[in-house]
């Protein structure tokens, strides 16, 4: 399987990814929509990538496209958003259908957003975690195709709560990456089989 990763941040997700793949999948390109340590961390790691910014777009229905455009040159089966920070559009998801996963620092549907770890800290629950799930047109609103759970600690603070959940993500999407058919995910379902 081969797999697109877009990024806006630091790349940690990425990295783990890419040291992870093999056999079951091979990151074939990084697409980004800034230049961000995530790009500094792909080229590193020898995977071609591509920044289409943001601010150099005309609008978001530009932009939607020409990322599209960007991820389609490299040829990918699953397109993860790992770390992006952009909703993505209809121009963009239409290309991919059901093609195009997320992963997100809380147990969906409970803390959706950009600030997930900040709102689970102050709504004051136990356990929060990580979720895979599909992209559709919503703010992480898409089927769940995984999820992992971590306790929060009473003496936990955004950033170490982060920290813990981004050790259990980068897990998580490893394990949905290399078992793509167990999952469902990448045109291949072999669930019931
Ligand atoms: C992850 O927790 C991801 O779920 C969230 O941003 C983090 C990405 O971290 N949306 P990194 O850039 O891979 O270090």
């Amino acid at each position: 399987m081969n797999v697109v990763i877009l990024v806006s941040g630091t790349g940690t997700l990425l990295q783990s990814i890419v040291a992870a793949q093999g056999e079951s999948y091979r990151v074939v390109g990084t697409v980004a929509d800034k230049d961000c340590p995530a790009v500094e961390r792909a080229r590193q790691a020898g995977i071609p990538t591509t920044v289409v910014a943001f601010a150099e777009q005309p609008d978001r229905a530009a932009w939607n496209l020409e990322l599209a455009a960007a991820v389609a040159g490299y040829n990918p089966d699953l397109v993860l958003s790992a770390g992006f920070m952009r909703i993505l559009g209809p121009g963009f998801l239409e290309r991919f259908p059901n093609k195009v996963i997320n992963t997100h620092p809380a147990l969906l549907p409970s803390f959706p957003g950009a600030h997930a770890v900040r709102d689970a800290l102050a709504y004051g629950v136990k356990i929060t975690g990580s979720t895979v799930h599909l992209v559709d047109e919503g703010v992480d609103t898409g089927p769940i195709i995984a999820q992992a759970a971590v306790d929060v600690l009473p003496e936990d603070s955004e950033a170490t709560l982060h920290e813990r959940i981004k050790v259990a993500e980068r897990q998580l999407i490893v394990d949905v990456l290399r078992a793509p058919g167990v999952y469902g995910v990448g045109g291949v379902d072999k669930r019931g089989a």
